[in-house]
């Protein structure tokens, strides 16, 4: 499986690269999650289950939202705001509506850009190990670079996770995120990804058994951890320094906090507390690869959440 490491490598550099270039196209548009279903029926299956599909039919109707929305102000019907729907939804199309809550392309990249690539894999019939490693590479590399989030790049979807649920999400206005913290809008700062990722959401359906919904390995675990840590640090660092609201900075400095009690424990690469001292997108990214092949149960095992606690 060397080939495969190597390529991992190369991949996430061409995504960093894609994060720090302005997209020459115009933004890319979702097609909903039906789209996806119709070949990935067992992601589709775990993810009906989840709160992100069961949110389209709810959150709208709770008082809550209605005063966070009057607080927000605009549309005041919830899948119509311009606020509230860059998290709660998936908007569809070139008219933006809202028909899903957060769904696929929420997690894995709007797909108009990529679509086309990944489907280029020989049809739906041909099974995951049928397709050659070459056209492997070379398939989810152009998807990635067309804006996919693809699986392996950890980084790259622990800071798309935590964009929506540290609040600090670039498409919504700073002051319109003070706002709804005012108004009583949820805000977890010890919010990560083990806790977050490994429970009802959970879909890692790998080869050799591609019907097993694969748990992670302890090291993986303690990785992925680190890693959401990274996306935390960096997100609240960013985010603290846009808005003046009290509540707002106080939210992102405690997100601040906790973050770096956690990295402060990885103390077996350099990376971590360059992050520490410096919080940046290309910081963490370097900690992400430094800790590629290691296992940090050692340092971190103990900070992790009980599987019991999984939401
Ligand atoms: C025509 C069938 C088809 C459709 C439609 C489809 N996929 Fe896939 N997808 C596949 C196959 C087959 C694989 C497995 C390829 C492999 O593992 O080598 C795959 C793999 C993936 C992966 C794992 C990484 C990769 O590229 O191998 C992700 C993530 C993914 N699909 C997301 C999506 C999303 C999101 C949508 C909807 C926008 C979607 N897919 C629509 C067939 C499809
Ligand atoms: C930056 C992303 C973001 C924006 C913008 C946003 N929300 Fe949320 N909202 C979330 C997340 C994430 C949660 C779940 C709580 C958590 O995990 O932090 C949530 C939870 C909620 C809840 C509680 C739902 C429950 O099940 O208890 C309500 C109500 C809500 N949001 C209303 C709104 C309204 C109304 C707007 C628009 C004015 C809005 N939100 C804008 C991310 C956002
Ligand atoms: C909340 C974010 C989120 C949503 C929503 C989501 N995914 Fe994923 N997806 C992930 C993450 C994270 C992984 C990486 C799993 C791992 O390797 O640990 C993943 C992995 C995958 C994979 C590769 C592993 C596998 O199970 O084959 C495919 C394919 C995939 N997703 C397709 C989809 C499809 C299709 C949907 C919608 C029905 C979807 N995902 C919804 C976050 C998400
Ligand atoms: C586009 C924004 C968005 C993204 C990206 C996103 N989420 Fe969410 N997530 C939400 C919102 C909004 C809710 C709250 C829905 C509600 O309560 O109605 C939520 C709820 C959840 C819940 C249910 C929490 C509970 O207390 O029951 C889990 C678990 C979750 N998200 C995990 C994740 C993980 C892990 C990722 C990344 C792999 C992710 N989410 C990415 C917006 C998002």
């Amino acid at each position: 499986m060397r080939w495969f490491a190597v390529f991992v490598s190369a991949a996430c550099f061409s995504l960093g690269a894609a994060f720090t270039s302005q997209p020459a196209s115009a933004e890319p548009l979702a097609q909903g999650p039906k789209v996806c279903a119709e070949c990935h029926k067992s992601e589709a299956q775990i993810w009906d289950g989840t709160k992100h599909a069961a949110s389209f039919k709810e959150v709208h109707k709770s008082p809550k939202a209605k005063e966070i929305v009057a607080a927000v102000g605009g549309e005041k019907n919830m899948k119509k705001n311009e606020v509230c729907t860059q998290c709660h939804y998936t908007l569809v199309g070139a008219d933006k509506k809202a028909e899903a809550g957060p769904s696929c392309e929420s997690c894995h990249g709007a797909s108009s850009d990529w679509f086309k690539l990944h489907n280029d894999y020989g049809g739906p019939t041909v099974k995951r190990e049928a397709e050659a490693p070459e056209h492997k590479s070379d398939r989810l590399a152009k998807a990635a670079a067309a804006g996919m989030l693809w699986p392996h790049d950890r980084y790259g979807i622990a800071e798309n996770c935590t964009e929506c649920h540290g609040l600090a999400n670039p498409k919504v206005p700073a002051d319109a995120l003070a706002k709804m913290l005012d108004a009583g809008h949820p805000a977890i700062a010890e919010w990560e990804m083990v806790q977050y990722s490994q429970g009802s959401i959970r879909h890692r359906f790998y080869p050799p058994n591609m019907t097993e919904n694969a748990k992670m390995t302890a090291p993986e675990l303690a990785r992925l951890f680190v890693t959401g840590q990274a996306a935390k640090l960096t997100s609240a660092a960013g985010a603290v320094a846009k808005v003046d609201s009290p509540k707002y900075k106080e939210f992102q400095e405690k997100r601040i906090a906790l973050a770096k009690e956690v990295l402060s424990k990885v103390t077996s690469v350099p990376e971590a507390k360059a992050l520490i001292d410096n919080p940046s997108t290309e910081n963490a990214r370097k900690l992400v690869g430094a800790i590629a092949d290691k296992d940090l149960s050692g340092e971190v095992g103990g900070l992790l959440p009980a599987e019991g606690t999984y939401k």
